[in-house]
């Protein structure tokens, strides 16, 4: 049994989408277990650059079955839009995709139910990707959701449709931020959109736990990061789904028992989308630098992404909520041109030391972050794929990163390119890959 969870130990955008390309080669199936097109995973290969927001990143490898799990919300409009692009590079999409009979459809409505929570005088802004995401979840949770299967039989659609659509008009109207929603034409759409994803959904976890009882191998892809967890993460600045480790189970329907290892997915400095608190966050031409040379703009919204220096406390506890047996330190090269390179080794809050990540948000606001000053490398180490030839003082940053956090660094990736990568011999990580 070899299934590994692949998932973001921070905020998001790590480069979950590179290595779960990288890794999917040694397995027969990837699968997407929460979160929705809110998230962008990029794949580099050669001159060709793909987003993927909903498919799973393993689907650009011929053979390869990639499944959306039940965890996921997905808007049919969207899926269908990344179905085209991928057909259009070559991928044989109908028969490697599979869409969980129970994940959830997000709708129009749903987006603009999501301008109510964000712009409404009052309320805090979360400075979330406007996908609806959100409401689509609340509707999931509030058992009034329309899942695939239903949606693809279409025999209901229209009521199940108009009674959500209702409510939602009810209440944009009761705040006056009704501007008409244009959904005649839309059904139309959703019903020829229906019948063409029809053949792909079916009972996934049935067909996973298939393919795991047959030998097969399963990669867990997670979206956004530990730190956006509806749980775990800096609530309310949060996504609204499972992003840690337990999610893979609940939202693919594998239980925990055929899951032998889970890697976190780091930057060897840390960023984060939207609002909410950030510790070691940069505010200066350091942090200007980082984000231009680590070209730091949201592969989604294409905001700008606050950057920030590698945060051990948050690191540390991200390890403890998911059991992360290996980290991967991503974007190192960015780091190539500093003098010197600040990690944040503890927080202190009201004059003592902090023990665990604070709940509150607003405690983590105030928290001073305390810094240890690490010598920087000053020379490239771009595109290198081999440990020993990573510039003496990058190799005891990993080795600090290693010793501080408690986790072992298995891999590091040094460019955006599947090539641009080094997989530590004797490592855990190597182990969990089975190789
Ligand atoms: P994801 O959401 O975790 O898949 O990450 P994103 O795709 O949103 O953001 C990561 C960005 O960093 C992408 O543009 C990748 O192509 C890029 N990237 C990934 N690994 C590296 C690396 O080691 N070095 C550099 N310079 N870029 C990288
Ligand atoms: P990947 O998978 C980074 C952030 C948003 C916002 C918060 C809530 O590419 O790492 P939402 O639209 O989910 O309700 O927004 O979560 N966010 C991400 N940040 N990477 C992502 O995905 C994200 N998905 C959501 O910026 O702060
Ligand atoms: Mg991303």
């Amino acid at each position: 049994m070899n299934n590994l969870i692949v998932l973001g130990a921070q905020w998001g955008d790590e480069g979950k989408g590179k290595l779960v390309d990288l890794l999917s080669d040694r397995f027969d199936v990837v699968v997407r277990y929460q979160g929705g097109h809110n998230a962008g995973h990029t794949i580099l290969i050669g001159e060709r650059k793909f987003v993927l927001k909903l498919i799973p990143s393993g689907i650009l490898h011929p053979g390869k079955s990639a499944v959306i799990g039940n965890g996921l919300v997905v808007d049919p409009i969207a899926l269908v839009t990344e179905i085209d692009a991928l057909e259009a590079a070559g991928a044989d999409v109908s028969s490697q995709l599979r869409i969980s009979n129970r994940a959830h459809v997000l709708l129009p409505f749903h987006r603009m139910m999501e301008r109510l929570s964000e712009a409404r005088p009052g309320r805090v802004s979360i400075g979330t990707t406007s996908r609806g995401i959100g409401p689509c979840y609340e509707d999931k949770m509030g058992r009034r959701g329309i899942r695939f299967g239903d949606f693809v039989r279409f025999t209901h659609f229209d009521q199940a449709y108009d009674a959500l659509r209702a409510e939602k008009i009810a209440l944009l109207n009761a705040f006056g931020l009704f501007d008409g929603l244009n959904d005649r034409a839309e059904r139309e759409r959703y019903r020829q959109i229906a019948e063409r994803l029809r053949p792909l959904v079916c009972d996934t976890a049935a067909l996973l736990n298939q393919e795991i009882r047959a030998g097969k191998r399963v990669l867990f892809e997670g979206a956004q990061g530990t730190m956006l967890d509806v749980d775990h993460g800096t609530y309310p600045f949060v996504t609204s789904s499972s992003s840690t480790a337990g999610g893979a189970c609940i939202g693919s329907g594998v239980p925990p028992n055929k899951i032998s290892g889970v890697v976190g997915i780091c930057k060897a400095y840390i960023t984060r989308v939207g609002g909410g608190p950030f510790p070691t966050e940069l505010h200066d031409d350091v942090g200007e630098h980082i984000r231009k040379r680590g070209k730091e703009f949201g592969a989604v919204t294409g905001r700008p992404r606050r950057c920030g220096w590698f945060d051990v406390p948050l690191l540390r506890y991200s390890a403890m909520i998911n059991g992360i047996d290996s980290l991967v330190i991503t974007k190192l090269d960015v780091l190539d041109e500093l003098q010197e390179i600040p990690v944040c080794v503890g927080y202190r809050l009201n004059g003592e030391a902090v023990e665990n990540m604070p709940a509150s948000s607003e405690d983590l606001d105030k928290v001073q972050p305390v810094f240890e000053s690490l010598p920087g490398w000053n020379s490239s180490t771009f595109g290198i794929s081999e440990y020993d030839e990573l510039p003496l003082k990058a190799r005891e940053y990993l080795d600090c990163l290693e010793k501080m956090t408690g986790v072992e660094v298995g891999c590091i990736s040094t460019g955006p390119e599947r090539t641009q990568t080094i997989i530590r011999k004797g490592s855990r990580f190597e182990q969990l890959l089975g190789a």
